[in-house]
């Protein structure tokens, strides 16, 4: 599948421009496989990057004014060094000026370029599309002008880039999209930026995404909230026991006893994400111990805390999960990515997978009049250099 994305992102970019692209570049969007809503909470979280990617082909033009099209989108713009950048309303241009304003902060020297790219990740599904395409882009005028940025910083621009959009989003997309490496989940320490490989053995199980194929509106300001409600849970927890700087030091009962002082909405995410960076650690455990109905469990566990008490999900999501619960071959279903929509990710016994793919398509359709996406995932390499010769 991606050899064909490969080979028509190339041949879009040799039609358009007459010439063989400089750099092509291949950066894939996210799973997680535990630990939502924790990065940006420094926590721990357990992502990898997966086979669905972006492709996109490169050349300088010797110029100072560049041009970028999106192939899928049918839609192009060009934007001259020189001015000021700025957002407009043509949304997915923004990621791409994000990171050119980026670049150009930091005081990086680069001239005008052509850019093609094309993708087969699902937009809106949880996937992390925008990180790929920050990440993949600024990995390509990296490689073009050898600005030398290493490949954390690359992530860690990535994520500016999206703040600059407008979400307030953690680390992980980008981290995971840049440093994913094939079969191996990625354990991040999102406080201090280490990370270890773990490999990413389900043993009897598959790991299947269903994509709920709605996206609700609400996303970006309830992100955004949720990050402020948890600044002001950590805040209380820091007045009331000095020696802690983080959630990761806390215990429920910190959080229990602090029930009279936060608000009820403040009470329910602190408590959340406290229990959430304990079930990371655990399913780290459990998945190195190859103990997958362990993980499974903790995993529908982490989908009751989102839907209840971070209250992040939406009826289809829950009612995927739902379903999926009163499956024997189903060992764990949950929400992953922001929420309000998007995918669930699942470990299905293997063998079940096409039986429970039928039955839940049909529960869901009959429920919402809404078709449920699949995809089987592949854990896959970070953002990388695509050698075409
Ligand atoms: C989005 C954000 C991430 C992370 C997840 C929730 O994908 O971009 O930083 O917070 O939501 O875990």
């Amino acid at each position: 599948m991606n050899d064909i994305l490969i080979k028509n992102t190339t041949n879009f970019f040799k039609e358009t421009f007459g010439t063989e692209p400089q750099k092509i570049v291949l950066s894939p969007g996210r799973i997680n496989i535990i630990g939502e809503h924790i990065d940006y909470n420094d926590g721990y979280v357990l992502p990898a990057a997966i086979d669905k990617i972006i492709c996109f082909a490169f050349e300088k033009n010797n110029s100072n004014q560049s041009r970028i099209i999106a192939i899928d989108l049918n839609d192009e713009f060009e934007i001259n060094l020189a001015d000021p950048i700025g957002l407009t309303d043509n949304v997915w241009t923004n990621y791409v000026r994000g990171v050119m304003n980026q670049l150009k902060l930091k005081g990086f020297d680069f001239e005008g370029f052509n850019c093609v790219f094309s993708s087969n990740i699902p937009v809106g599904s949880g996937l992390s599309s925008s990180a790929a395409l920050e990440c993949g882009f600024l990995f390509g005028l990296n490689e073009l002008f050898n600005l030398k940025i290493k490949p954390v910083d690359i992530a860690l621009m990535g994520q500016s880039a999206e703040h600059w959009v407008g979400i307030n989003c953690g680390i992980m997309d980008q981290f995971s999209s840049v440093m994913g490496l094939e079969n191996k989940v990625i354990k991040i320490d999102c406080k201090t930026l280490e990370y270890e490989y773990h490999n990413a053995n389900f043993n009897d199980y598959s790991l299947i995404l269903f994509d709920s194929n709605v996206k609700h509106s609400l996303m970006t300001s309830a992100y955004n909230e949720r990050r402020e409600q948890c600044e002001e849970g950590i805040a209380i927890v820091k007045e009331n026991f000095p020696e802690i700087t983080s959630f990761r030091d806390c215990t429920e009962q910190h959080i229990l006893g602090l029930q009279n002082v936060m608000s009820a909405n403040v009470f329910k995410r602190s408590l959340f994400v406290v229990k959430e960076i304990n079930r990371v650690k655990l399913a780290c455990e459990a998945l190195d111990n190859g103990e997958i109905e362990a993980l499974g469990k903790l995993m529908f566990e982490t989908h009751e805390g989102l839907s209840k008490d971070y209250e992040v999900s939406c009826d289809e999501l829950d009612m995927i999960v739902d379903i999926l619960k009163g499956e024997e071959a189903v060992v764990g279903s949950r929400l992953m990515g922001g929420g309000f929509g998007g995918c669930t990710i699942n470990l299905i016994k293997k063998g079940n997978e096409e039986e429970i793919k039928k039955k839940l398509s049909a529960l869901y359709f009959d429920a919402f009049g809404i078709e449920l996406k699949i995809y089987d995932v592949k854990i896959g390499n970070g953002t990388s250099l695509y050698n075409n010769n």
